[in-house]
């Protein structure tokens, strides 16, 4: 069932809520591809309904970001969703999200701000406010839908990592479910903003994955100094790579590791044909 408005979503799960169902919220901005199913298919399995929310959410944008040319493909979503028997698609208007003619802005709206720490690194250098979007649209979602659990998938590490803290801190009844990247036969991690690459590029692109694979086999042979770490990978890179950042942190606190260990989560960004791509992996498994 497609539902653009919030209280229709509110009355479907009160029904629900009193037959004691189980409810999986899968927050995504559309555009679904196998990353996005594997989420819904785990919500399948672990809960009694399933609510995927389409949402392509401007406040997470910066001002030059791709907001305007960010794919919507909202009947092909919804076919998938359906194949996938999901209960409900939520796909609301900003309108709807944000109230109509609402200034979408922190100076008339209230946003939910993840700590400096958590946000002043990785993605979030390059990307300002855009954490702070992230979790303003996911606690809003969170409140229309309520939730028993919801499911994020590792390829945004840093944003599943600040949405775990916002739920700690602020006592979020829900339980965050962290799913694992999928990945293309090549290597290639799945991404909505892989479809802006051309074949060439999603050659160029592969280098996110050598690097970290690279990165994790050192590791396993007993590399752990970061800074040689880092220099092998930065062999990998050409011309066709203008690499954003490379940084080994903590898994859970994302503090800097110097010398990595069971605990760290190596993440890279990179542009390949101008967009900006990211990928991670965790060392120690
Ligand atoms: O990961 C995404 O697609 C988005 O950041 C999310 C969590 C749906 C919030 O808009």
């Amino acid at each position: 069932m497609l539902l653009n408005d919030i209280n229709s979503v509110r009355f479907e799960i009160n029904k629900w809520r009193k037959e004691g169902a189980t409810i999986g919220l899968v927050p995504t901005m559309g555009a679904l591809h196998a990353g996005h199913l594997s989420l819904i298919q785990k919500a399948k399995e672990i809960c009694d309904k399933v609510v995927v929310s389409v949402f392509v959410n401007p406040i997470q944008f910066g001002p030059s970001e791709d907001f305007d040319k960010y794919p919507r493909t909202l009947d092909a979503d919804r076919i998938l969703c359906e194949r996938e028997g999901v209960d409900i698609i939520f796909a609301p208007s900003a309108d709807e999200m944000y109230g109509e003619g609402q200034r979408l802005s922190n100076d008339t709206l209230t946003y939910v701000c993840p700590p400096f720490f958590y946000v002043n690194t990785l993605c979030g250098k390059s990307r300002p406010g855009h954490f702070d979007g992230v979790c303003t649209v996911v606690m809003k979602l969170f409140n229309i839908v309520q939730p028993d659990k919801a499911f994020f998938g590792q390829k945004d590490a840093q944003q599943v990592i600040i949405i775990k803290k916002m739920v700690k801190d602020l006592n979020v009844p829900i339980e965050i479910i962290q799913c694992p990247i999928v990945r293309e036969e090549s290597g290639l991690a799945l991404s909505s903003r892989n479809k802006y690459l051309t074949e060439d590029g999603k050659k160029d692109a592969l280098v996110l994955s050598k690097i970290i694979n690279n990165i994790k086999s050192c590791y396993k042979k007993g590399i752990t100094d970061v800074s040689a770490l880092k220099e092998t990978a930065y062999s990998f890179l050409t011309d066709k790579h203008d690499l954003e950042y490379l940084e080994f942190v903590d898994k859970a606190t994302l503090d800097n590791k110097r010398e990595a260990d069971d605990d760290t989560l190596v993440l890279i960004a990179c542009r390949v044909e101008g967009v900006r791509l990211i990928d991670n992996i965790y060392i120690g498994d």
